[in-house]
């Protein structure tokens, strides 16, 4: 039962990118029940709206922004609009992806340069124009993985190198930023049930049972879940874990790279 009991984060404020759906709009939705003033980003601007008011229906305190984290400026006007609507940020989630299924040979240039450009420059782009805006010290940031960033898996190339890289990315920034007081920490979630993500890798439901039968927990996980992990990585509970790599997944990981596409 959803409730705004715990305001374990009032007076603070997060900012999360790739916020309109799924995985990441359960993160802001929690966010906001535990108080803090939640700004969302996403492309489409009726699915961003739509998701504002929801969070705000049931009691948050949420803006949205309609931008595509590929927009190095926009994303930095969203940023300039955020902190006049909340002020400067605690903490920066940063989760917009895209992906298809398709064997390397099947993924023209711009189909890879698409995943690339959301999943990696993007991280980019909501890093270097959200830095400005970050309480130093004292800011967490969570950056949004996938099980590809460990294993190739095959049909993924695209997704399997910008999941990486954004690791790695990750990782740098946390030892750069450390000396200010700032983490961050990379969440891999595994098989999230009701999730565009699961409907594009296992598009059946023998695909989905398969995937949930994958797992050493032997099910998908729900998006409350990985929503628990941020809320942990963002907590003063967390405040001397920086630089890790964080899987949520029933185990999956450790079986190296699964198949994807039924
Ligand atoms: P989702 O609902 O499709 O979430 C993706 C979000 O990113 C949407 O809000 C989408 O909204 C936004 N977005 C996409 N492209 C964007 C862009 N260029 N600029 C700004 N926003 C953009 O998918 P999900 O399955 O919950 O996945 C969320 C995250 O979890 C992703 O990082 C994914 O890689 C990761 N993940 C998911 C699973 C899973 O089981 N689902 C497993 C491992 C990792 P708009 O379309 O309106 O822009
Ligand atoms: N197989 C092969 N290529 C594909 C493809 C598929 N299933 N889907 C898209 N592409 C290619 C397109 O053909 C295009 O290449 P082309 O110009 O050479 O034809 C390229 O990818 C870009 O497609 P486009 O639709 O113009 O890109 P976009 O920027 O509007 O969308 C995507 C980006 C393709 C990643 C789209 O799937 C998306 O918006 N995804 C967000 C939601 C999502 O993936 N959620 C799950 C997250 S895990």
């Amino acid at each position: 039962m959803t409730t705004f009991r715990d305001k374990l984060l009032a007076g603070k404020t997060a900012f999360v990118a790739g916020a309109s759906s799924g995985i990441n709009l359960q993160i802001a939705t929690r966010l906001a029940e535990a108080g803090a003033a939640v700004t969302i980003l996403s492309r489409s601007p009726d699915k961003i709206e739509a998701a504002a008011a929801g969070i705000r229906a049931k009691g948050g305190k949420c803006i949205g922004i309609a931008q595509d984290v590929r927009d190095h400026d926009g994303v930095g006007a969203a940023f300039a609009k955020s902190v006049e609507a909340h002020g400067e940020i605690d903490i920066l989630v940063s989760g917009a992806a895209g992906n298809f299924v398709a064997p390397f040979n099947g993924i023209s240039y711009n189909g890879f340069r698409a995943v690339i450009d959301i999943d990696l420059v993007g991280l980019y782009n909501v890093m270097r124009q959200g830095f400005p805006h970050l309480r130093k010290p004292g800011a967490s940031c969570i950056t949004i993985s996938a099980p590809q960033a460990l294993h190739p898996y095959p049909l993924q190339a695209h997704v399997n190198a910008a999941k990486a890289g954004a690791d790695m990315l990750v990782k740098t920034l946390a030892v750069e930023w450390g000396s200010m007081g700032v983490r961050l920490n990379s969440i891999i979630p595994g098989p999230i049930a009701d999730t565009e993500g699961m409907a594009r890798l296992a598009p059946t439901p023998e695909a989905m049972e398969k995937s949930a039968k994958g797992t050493p927990l032997q099910r998908l996980g729900t998006k409350d879940e990985v929503a628990d992990l941020a809320l942990f990585l963002c907590s003063d509970a967390a405040a001397y874990i920086t630089g890790t790599v964080i899987p949520c997944d029933g185990g999956l990981c450790l079986l190296g790279a699964g198949r994807v596409g039924g």
